[in-house]
């Protein structure tokens, strides 16, 4: 650069299974503390001997690595302890500075410290950790749902046959069995802000414009479309999340199902989008298309996904995993 100082390159590791905002923000902190950030993502041998297998494999977590507007590069296939061999890879070929982890301790399976070599030699450096979400978390989220589902299909099949469904009272049940894990998080203005910050690069529906907004449906809409023991993510974190990749301009903190004119104008939005993979794209030839207005207009287009990859099919991988169905 034009002062001919060195720019200062930080790295991050982790294994980013089910890519969250707790990850988004580690990776934004860690950023902060220098110019260009490299991220290490864990290979599966690695994290399947150190913490059992993950649900998203090492191609997929890339993707979404990748996809964050904070990170600069991507070292594939990182190991999950800092050894003295992948410490001076990263000194000499990656020209790392600092090695950055949140404020948690990270122990490896024989309860050493898996950064202790990079502290030792003074180039660790710490973030704080992002309270009340992680992998796990959500794990537990998906698994806790998938119970009351079993639950309620057990209750129904003894239920008296033409006993009409008290519909009121199954859904108070619901609310108050989803208030358990309901997440704590709240964003603030400022974090919004750190999160809308970003490099900006064209890719996928940014490609077809100059400006990409995205409209995430609020926590009711979501629970009426798919169920009530849906979203698994609460608006507030779908929102982060989204607003943490790369190619997001902005987003729409509680869209309406349907795109309206009035939104269109608002927004001086030229062109409305929907992926060819859904959870059900069945309603976009029925009635109720939330699509109608922009198709009336010659202004929506369905882009073609590029992974099949949905809720449903995660949610599927880790009940298989842990054999509740
Ligand atoms: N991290 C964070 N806040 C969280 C979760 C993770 O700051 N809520 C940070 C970790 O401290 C680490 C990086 O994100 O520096 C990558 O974490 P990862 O290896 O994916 O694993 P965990 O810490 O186990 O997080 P999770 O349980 O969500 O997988």
């Amino acid at each position: 650069n034009k002062s001919g100082k060195k720019r200062t390159r930080v790295y991050m590791d982790g294994c980013f299974d089910l890519m969250h905002y707790g990850h988004a923000n580690a990776l934004r902190q860690a950023k902060s503390l220098g110019d260009e950030l490299v991220v290490g993502v864990v290979s599966d041998e690695e994290i399947i001997a150190n913490k059992g297998p993950p649900v998203l494999s090492m191609e997929e977590r890339l993707v979404l690595v990748s996809g964050l507007k904070w990170v600069d590069d991507v070292i594939t296939n990182a190991p999950y302890a800092i050894t003295e061999e992948f410490m001076n890879r990263l000194f000499n070929e990656h020209k790392i500075d600092y090695i950055i982890h949140g404020d948690d301790p990270c122990l490896l399976p024989d309860g050493t410290d898996a950064y202790a070599l990079a502290k030792k030699v003074g180039r660790y450096k710490q973030i704080k950790r992002t309270e009340g979400v992680s992998s796990t978390e959500i794990v537990g989220r998906i698994l806790a749902s998938a119970k009351e589902i079993k639950v309620r299909e057990g209750q129904e099949c003894s239920s008296l046959h033409g006993e009409p469904h008290n519909l009121n009272s199954i859904q108070g049940e619901e609310s108050r069995a989803n208030g358990d894990h309901i997440s704590h998080f709240l964003p603030t203005s400022r974090r919004i802000v750190q999160f809308s910050n970003g490099s900006k690069i064209l890719k996928s529906a940014r490609q077809l414009g100059d400006f990409l907004l995205v409209g995430i449906h609020s926590d009711h809409i979501v629970s009426e479309q798919r169920g009530m023991h849906h979203p698994i993510m609460h608006l507030h974190e779908r929102s982060l999340s989204v607003l943490a990749c790369r190619y997001v301009d902005e987003v729409i903190i509680g869209a309406p199902l349907e795109v309206t004119r009035d939104m269109i104008t608002t927004f001086n939005i030229s062109l409305v989008v929907h992926g060819t993979v859904a959870e059900s794209n069945t309603f976009l030839n029925g009635k109720t298309d939330p699509y109608a207005v922009p198709k009336s207009m010659g202004i929506f287009q369905m882009l073609q996904s590029p992974k099949n990859i949905t809720t449903t099919s995660v949610a599927q991988r880790i009940l298989a995993n842990h054999e509740v169905l």
